[in-house]
């Protein structure tokens, strides 16, 4: 194997108010290795890797690239050495096309030969690797975040990469654009390519990696050779004690039907029936662009429904805004927690107890020690990383951000919960603990339909699944036959 370091970090140190966010890391990454980084949720990983970039600036510690130092790194710097990142945070811009987003950098450049036309075509090219259909012509902002991320890929491997740094590339794909992505990464590999991939899904770091390097509250663990080591031992590193990864028992069984859902049509999805039960976990399968999004926002009031009809408990109910939809004690957690899901300027606190505001206030004054109450619960339970819950949401780490988007959606005391990705970002302990949650929250009656791209979670946590592909039902899988290979069969229409 090459040993040539590309990257080398030493004693690398970033304090922000309150927070040690790297504590003397140092690190060496190899040409033509993918080295995973891991660890919990504001382990220090994406901090880490936007120092590398030039977006930040360390307090103290070194940085060489190909052997040499340099003394302060700039974000034109950073890619004129071929690094390119995509950051867990999309940084696409929304009112430009899909085209002019990859080539953003060389429209500004060479702004006399920019032809629209070839970069569409240079655009198309490098999409249909993907195997999705996206339209290079089409604004980002019309864009899935799914399809929003196979941009933010394209972008970056369409460049004369070095070192490409992917920060949780995979969280908002299914299983074969994952695949697709694995395929480019392959490729870029042969070519000598570096790649730092960032990840909470263990099992892709056994696919993909050939090293993988472990952080913890600011601080580098280890790096192992991937084939040396194991998921359990990975666990152990990152969270820093044994923990046994398990789905939790149930103990009720579901009850009378809550939703059903007949011939509902609108949004992009066509003719969809089915039903929940009061205390059932029903999983929703599909690849991206099959409308489960989309039948997520149907049911919530977020698009208006063109045909069929929606049942609570046994009647027929007009769902014709988000309003009605709370009303009904239906809550959404949506997937897009940076457009849809938060406030980012404003604190941890206020996001949890916004949507509850009217339950918690007296003559229209906020009973600040039920807030403090309810968002101390959630914080604990899991584990918000936080020096104080009235800090920013926009300071959090990813997964942090995504614990807060769970936590309002719990606090808001729903009678139908419809999540969508709940788990995307979120390290495997607080994995666990919101699986408690939601298996607690189904003990207790409330009816739950969960959207995930995680198929290990789907067949854990689901009682029952259906998947859609393009937009309709493509089938029903009731536990007992539950099976990995079948669902993706229907889910791509091969079935
Ligand atoms: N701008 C900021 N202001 C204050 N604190 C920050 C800021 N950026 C990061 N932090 C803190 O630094 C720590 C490390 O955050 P970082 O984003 O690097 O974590 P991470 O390992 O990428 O986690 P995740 O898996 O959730 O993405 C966290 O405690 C985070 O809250
Ligand atoms: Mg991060």
């Amino acid at each position: 194997m090459d040993t040539k370091v590309v990257l080398s970090l030493e004693n690398i140190t970033k304090r922000y108010p309150g927070v040690l966010a790297l504590n003397k890391v140092s690190m060496n990454f190899l040409e033509g290795e993918v080295h995973a980084l891991l660890g919990e949720n504001g382990a220090g990983k994406s901090t880490l890797i936007k120092a590398v970039a030039g977006a930040i600036d360390i307090d103290s510690g070194r940085i060489s690239i190909n052997g040499q130092e340099y003394e302060k790194i700039t974000p034109s710097l950073s890619r004129s050495l071929g690094i390119e990142v995509i950051y867990q945070e999309f940084n696409l811009v929304p009112t430009l096309s899909c085209a002019e987003n990859i080539y953003l950098c060389e429209k500004s450049e060479k702004s006399a030969l920019f032809n629209a036309k070839d970069i569409e075509k240079k655009a198309a090219n490098v999409l249909d690797q993907f195997g999705v259909k996206i339209d290079p012509q089409r604004m980002v902002q019309d864009l899935s975040i799914a399809e929003q991320q196979i941009i933010e890929i394209a972008k970056a491997v369409s460049k004369n990469v070095k070192i490409l740094i992917m920060d949780e590339p995979s969280a908002p794909l299914s299983v074969s654009e994952v695949e697709m992505m694995f395929k480019i990464i392959n490729q870029l590999k042969e070519k000598g390519v570096t790649v730092i991939y960032i990840s909470h899904r263990l099992e892709e770091v056994f696919r993909i990696s050939d090293r993988v390097s472990v952080m913890r509250d600011g601080s580098y663990v280890t790096t192992k050779n991937t084939k040396d080591t194991s998921r359990q031992e990975l666990i152990t590193l990152m969270v820093g004690r044994e923990l046994k990864e398990t789905y939790p028992k149930r103990k009720n069984l579901p009850g009378d039907v809550a939703l059903e859902v007949k011939n509902l049509t609108g949004n992009g999805d066509r003719n969809l029936s089915f039903s929940v039960r009061k205390g059932e976990i029903l999983g929703i399968s599909g690849l991206v662009g099959a409308g489960r999004t989309e039948l997520a926002q149907l049911l919530f009031g977020a698009a208006p429904i063109e045909s069929g009809e929606i049942l609570i408990n046994g009647k027929i109910t007009k769902i014709r805004s988000p309003l009605d939809a709370i009303h009904h004690k239906i809550g959404l957690l949506t997937e897009d927690r940076k457009g849809q899901g938060l406030f980012l300027e404003m604190p941890i606190k206020w996001n949890i107890s916004f949507p509850i505001g009217q339950r918690i206030s007296k003559y229209g004054v906020v009973n600040t020690k039920k807030e403090d109450e309810i968002a101390t619960k959630y914080k604990e339970r899991i584990n918000i990383k936080t020096p104080s819950l009235l800090q920013q949401v926009v300071n959090l780490s990813g997964g942090n951000q995504q614990k807060v988007v769970l936590a309002k959606a719990l606090a808001a005391e729903s009678d139908i919960l419809i999540f969508d990705e709940p788990t995307r970002g979120i390290d495997v302990g607080a994995k666990q603990e919101i699986y408690h949650l939601m298996t607690e929250l189904a003990d207790n009656g409330i009816t739950i339909l969960m959207i995930s791209s995680d198929m290990e979670e789907l067949l854990g946590m689901s009682d029952r699944i259906i998947v859609l592909c393009e937009g309709e039902l493509a089938g029903e899988v009731q536990k007992e036959n539950f099976n990995q290979h079948f669902i993706l069969d229907l889910a791509s229409g091969t079935h």
